[in-house]
């Protein structure tokens, strides 16, 4: 777990002042109400040719009615939190023991949704047989190869993309370090024994080709192969180290750049210096893009720390940024939101840092991410970098239908107590319901319908 806890003290915890931020949903994007993303992820999924968004589940979690619904009408593709780590799947040497990760496999088909797997090296939540007392070519020659084919080809072809490392990078990096010296700076098992003693033990990057090129012996053809880890997407060093090693693992093993993959973590914070920039991280997707490499969103969360409405507001605005970069490059084609609900969160239900909060209902970080969903299903430009603040961005929406929704196009000073006369609601925005003042008319094809009495909706 020590990976984890040091991207936390990385990406500091302590929130500060947030500042005011300008969201699509301020913008005729539904704030309230029930979501429902199946029809948008599904024309989203039509303009990128691929697109899964979805979120963390173990067959173990609670309250499995909500995640039912949940995984049917907003999360559509899913990751088991915990089920296919090591100490899941191989709690005793050379015995294959998928039955959590199979079963989040089921979850996933029983909903039609769709599942990446997570992960078949990391130096935590190992089974007590690891690290033992082997050598490095045990290690290097057997004990990850029989790891990596028994769990890839136990859970078939359909994986749409597997962590086969996850967080081999250290985080005292420097720029042009090279990509072994990246690994070694983990100081971690099995570069390192883990008898306190530090001594090296695999003492080059082997360990990581064997893990590749098994999985790419035994995974799906369509199935991406990624190095996943945190504190990267943008200008950090520790990016640079990812993008190096994924240039190694092609040179070592001859896996085609194309069936490669980096997993940006994202687990984030809602203050300065606690998340990268969109401009940052197109930066990097598209340096990614250029090798012919996807980049992948994989576990993301932002702590806030308190519920109140600006605090809430600016972690939407960085979902966005994050949703955006991902949905606008030609190359990212997976977005997951690690754990479902707020009180579900491996980083505690005081931070907030999940999508819905604890009584499961969405929050505005929730309804920004349908919007700027809809938004690029609608052909929309690309909004600004929210997260910098109204200083710097202010939203002006603009695109044309192609699902059903005609143009709206909303000036930044637009007052929802005065709706502009000859306005027109795309699909999915608000039309109605009781305190509603804003626009009433719905675009062609879609008409007003009553949700609830607080809310009412142009739909087809
Ligand atoms: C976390 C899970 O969310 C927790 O339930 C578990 O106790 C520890 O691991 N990086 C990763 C994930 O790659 O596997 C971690 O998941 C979070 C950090």
């Amino acid at each position: 777990m020590i990976g984890p806890f040091v991207a936390l003290a990385t990406f500091v915890s302590v929130v500060h002042a947030q500042p005011a931020v300008d969201l699509l949903i301020d913008h005729g994007f539904p704030s309230t109400g029930t979501l429902n993303l199946n029809t948008v992820l599904a024309a989203v999924t039509a303009k990128k040719g691929t697109f899964h968004f979805g979120s963390t589940y173990d067959t173990f979690d609670a309250d499995q009615s909500w995640f039912d619904g949940i995984f049917t009408t907003f999360y559509r593709h899913v990751v088991a939190e915990n089920g296919c780590k090591w100490d899941a799947t191989e709690p005793s040497q050379g015995v294959s023991s998928l039955t959590e990760c199979l079963g989040a496999q089921s979850f996933a088909n029983q909903f039609s949704n769709t599942f990446r797997g997570h992960n078949t090296f990391w130096h935590s939540q190992t089974p007590s047989w690891l690290p033992g007392s082997f050598s490095a070519s045990q290690v290097v020659g057997t004990i990850i190869p029989q790891h990596v084919q028994a769990e890839i080809q136990g859970m078939g072809a359909s994986v749409t993309s597997w962590d086969v490392v996850n967080e081999v990078v250290g985080d005292g990096v420097s720029a042009g370090m090279t990509s072994l010296q990246c690994v070694q700076n983990k100081g971690d098992w099995p570069t390192v024994t883990k008898d306190g003693s530090g001594v090296p033990l695999v003492t080059d990057l082997s360990f990581i080709f064997a893990a590749f090129k098994t999985a790419f012996q035994f995974a799906g053809a369509n199935t991406r192969l990624a190095v996943n880890d945190y504190n990267t997407g943008g200008a950090e060093a520790k990016t640079a180290c990812v993008i190096n090693l994924i240039k190694s693992i092609q040179a070592n093993t001859t896996i085609p750049f194309n069936r490669l993959a980096v997993g940006f973590q994202s687990h984030l914070s809602a203050s300065t210096g606690g998340f990268d920039s969109k401009s940052a991280l197109a930066s990097t997707f598209s340096t990614l893009s250029a090798l012919g490499v996807s980049a992948m969103i994989t576990e993301m969360d932002i702590e806030v720390n308190a519920n109140a409405t600006p605090n809430l507001r600016y972690q939407a605005a960085i979902w966005g940024d994050y949703l955006d970069a991902c949905l606008y490059a030609s190359n990212c084609f997976e977005f997951i939101n690690w754990d479902p609900r707020d009180d579900l969160s491996w980083r505690g239900s005081a931070a907030a840092a999940t999508l819905f909060d604890t009584n499961g209902n969405p929050k505005p970080a929730a309804y920004e991410v349908a919007a700027r969903l809809q938004n690029f299903a609608n052909g929309g430009a690309e909004p600004c970098a929210t997260a910098s603040g109204t200083s710097v961005c202010k939203i002006t929406v603009t695109g044309s239908s192609t699902v059903g929704s005609t143009t709206t196009a909303s000036s930044t000073t637009t007052s929802a107590s005065s709706p502009p006369t000859g306005c027109v609601s795309a699909q999915f925005a608000q039309c109605g319901g009781v305190g509603w003042t804003g626009c009433a008319l719905c675009a062609a094809g879609t008409t007003c319908q009553v949700l609830n009495p607080y809310f009412s909706q142009c739909l087809t």
